[in-house]
């Protein structure tokens, strides 16, 4: 069996030596293919694998058609809106996530984004503090649910609003469930979000929410871009100079919008939410033992196309 490691964002070394030696004891073949943006190099890579492992790299219909032999796909990470679900499919290709494992990461980065907002981006001036506000998460899955838990250790009221989450689960956590969206952003300070990219949610975080929310709003994403409406932001930056937003993932708009808004709008240079040694570690590890568990068990727990 040959895996191949795909990952245009590199995980950290240790992360890359776990994964070889899960892949090695098992008499696998280890392949490596990092920091390659062309995408030619991928379809090359790819002729002869048994099983993929990625990041945000796009495996696309024309990176199924290369890999001849390909029967597994991970993407080590929660988000699967770079896989092309019905290529693997049509080809018979299991595709996984692995979900929780870079969670931690993403959630300090939420919050350590939503201090330095609140700091003026460590401008020198006067800013807020988190304690006292209110957060509204969208989505309680496993970040949203750990971003919850951090925001609370701020003093924060916490909200939440998804519907495929029991109510009770939320309370027993100290989160406070919402029943409708409306009332998750007409009622928080900040919204956080932590929904996929998918045909439901892509461009609905749009004016009509985005206006309800209070005096001083911040808007958090360390989701996905696609699930903004570039334009219905732009319109409540313009209308609202009371208005934040903060990102782990540029808007495709970005210049226009900083140049605009100045400092009311911030993203990290490259997507940094899942960047952290521990992160690359479980997903990475993880990544390679559903594999491993593939071949030998067939286990397919963390499939997430048909
Ligand atoms: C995820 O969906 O797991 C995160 O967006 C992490 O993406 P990355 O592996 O490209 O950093």
């Amino acid at each position: 069996m040959k895996v191949l490691v795909a990952t245009e964002k590199p995980f950290a070394k240790a992360a890359v030596e776990g994964i070889r030696k899960i892949v090695e004891k098992e008499n696998y073949e280890l392949a490596l293919l990092e920091k390659e943006s062309d995408v030619q190099k991928l379809y090359e890579a790819v002729t002869d694998v048994d099983a993929l492992i990625v990041r945000s790299d796009k495996v696309t219909k024309e990176v199924i058609d290369h890999a001849k032999k390909l029967k597994i796909v991970v993407r080590a990470g929660a988000g699967f809106d770079n896989l092309d679900l019905d290529a693997c499919t049509a080809r018979g290709i299991v595709a996984m996530n692995t979900p929780g494992q870079n969670s931690n990461a993403v959630a300090e980065l939420a919050l350590g984004m939503m201090v330095y907002m609140a700091r003026n981006q460590f401008v020198p001036s006067t800013g807020s503090e988190l304690k006292g506000k209110t957060l509204g998460i969208q989505a309680y899955g496993n970040i949203g649910r750990l971003v919850a838990q951090l925001a609370k250790g701020f003093g924060m009221q916490v909200l939440a609003f998804d519907p495929f989450v029991p109510a009770e689960n939320m309370k027993a956590e100290g989160v406070t469930p919402v029943a409708s969206l409306e009332e998750l952003y007409s009622t928080s300070n900040y919204v956080s979000l932590h929904i996929p990219a998918n045909e439901q949610t892509k461009k609905s975080i749009n004016y009509k929410l985005l206006s309800l929310m209070p005096k001083g709003a911040c808007l958090v994403n360390t989701a996905r871009k696609e699930v903004i409406d570039e334009d219905d932001l732009a319109k409540i930056l313009e209308e609202r100079q009371d208005f934040k937003y903060i990102t782990d993932i540029a808007p495709a708009s970005l210049a226009v919008l900083q140049e605009k808004f100045g400092n009311r709008i911030f993203a990290t240079p490259k997507k940094m939410g899942a960047e952290t040694a521990e992160a690359n570690m479980n997903a990475g590890l993880a990544a390679a033992t559903q594999i491993v568990d593939y071949f030998k068990n067939g286990n397919e727990r963390f499939r997430v196309n048909k």
